[in-house]
């Protein structure tokens, strides 16, 4: 074959991959990456996940307004989610509603799940529900606030993000799919104040590991984002650590952070970098 011919064949291969991409290929990715369910519902250890207890539960939350329980959403079907369908499992990532009626509660994100598009919500979907059943009984979480009576109304149809459009791709990644903008946006009056304060930080984090804030990751002085090169934001969400060595505490969901591919990092620190400089929150 002529040389410049085999070019055009490798190129096009290349650019027709996320295409050929399976449904299970795709949810492995993201569930693994910047998704990262397990990073609620696999108990974490100080090395990363519990080997073994992928998806099998644990307590996530212990505050005044609510004590969660992140539930078993294995396949085990006395105490996983084993008896769901596709679509029911579904409706629960995006409109959180269970297969019963019921409405799941916080801090699962689902304000940014449901505008997760169609095939994207579907491949986690098939991930999950292939991960080996856990058998894990997990007690009921409690809400001390009013819940919603729904997150809005039946999420009909998401189309799939573009990657070309690298910095709507990116706010796809740092919203709907890593809701990386829920923990880093401070609640004003018990609502995310997207409107004036994106990225600003300060949200507290308890757990085994004391309390952790929150960055800032505006452009904002008070932050350090802007001070890193682009490389160095990468491995900074990469790794958890920064440039000076210092690490970042749970939850930033590092160890799935991990695999996130170049194509997708340079997206997010493309859209990190539009947000407007904004003082600390909090
Ligand atoms: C920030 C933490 C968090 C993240 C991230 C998260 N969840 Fe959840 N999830 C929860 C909590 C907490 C509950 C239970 C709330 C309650 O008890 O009402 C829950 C409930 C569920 C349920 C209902 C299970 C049942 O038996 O009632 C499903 C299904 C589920 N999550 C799937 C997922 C999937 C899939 C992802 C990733 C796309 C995900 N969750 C990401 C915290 C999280
Ligand atoms: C569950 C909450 C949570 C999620 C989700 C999350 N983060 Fe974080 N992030 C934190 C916390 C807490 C810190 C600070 C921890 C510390 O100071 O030790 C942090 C720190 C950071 C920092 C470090 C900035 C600095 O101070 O040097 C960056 C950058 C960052 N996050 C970006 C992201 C991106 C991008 C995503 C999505 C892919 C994301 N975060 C998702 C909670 C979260």
């Amino acid at each position: 074959m002529h040389t410049l011919l085999l070019a055009a064949v490798i190129l096009a291969a290349t650019v027709s991959h996320s295409v050929a991409e399976t449904l299970l290929e795709r949810g492995t990715y993201l569930v693994n990456g910047i998704v990262a369910c397990g990073n609620c519902h696999t108990p974490q250890t100080p090395g990363g996940p519990a080997p073994g207890r992928e998806f099998a539960g644990t307590i996530i939350a212990d505050m005044p307004e609510f004590t969660a329980f992140a539930p078993n959403i294995t396949p085990d079907k006395a105490t996983g989610i084993g008896n769901w369908s596709k679509a029911e499992l579904i409706r629960a990532i995006r409109e959180g509603i269970r297969p019963d009626g019921s409405l799941i509660g916080p801090p699962m994100p689902f304000s940014m799940y449901r505008h997760l598009s169609d095939r994207d919500v579907e491949a986690i979907a098939t991930y999950v529900m292939q991960v080996p059943a856990v058998s894990n009984a997990v007690p009921k979480s409690e809400y001390r606030i009013p819940l919603p009576p729904a997150y809005g109304p039946p999420v009909a149809e998401v189309p799939e993000p573009r990657p070309e459009n690298i910095i709507d791709y990116g706010a796809y990644l740092a919203g709907p799919a890593g809701h990386c903008l829920e923990c880093h946006t401070p609640m004003v009056a018990g609502r995310f104040d997207y409107d004036s304060q994106t990225g600003a930080g300060g949200l507290k984090f308890e757990g085994p590991w004391g309390i952790s804030v929150a960055s800032n990751i505006t452009p904002h002085p008070d932050g350090r984002v802007a001070d890193y090169s682009d490389a160095e934001l990468a491995t900074v969400i990469r790794t958890g650590v920064r440039p000076d060595g210092s690490r970042i505490f749970p939850p930033m969901g590092v160890h799935y952070y991990a695999s996130i591919n170049d194509r997708d990092m340079a997206a997010l620190v493309a859209f990190i970098r539009t947000l407007k400089p904004k003082p600390n929150g909090g």
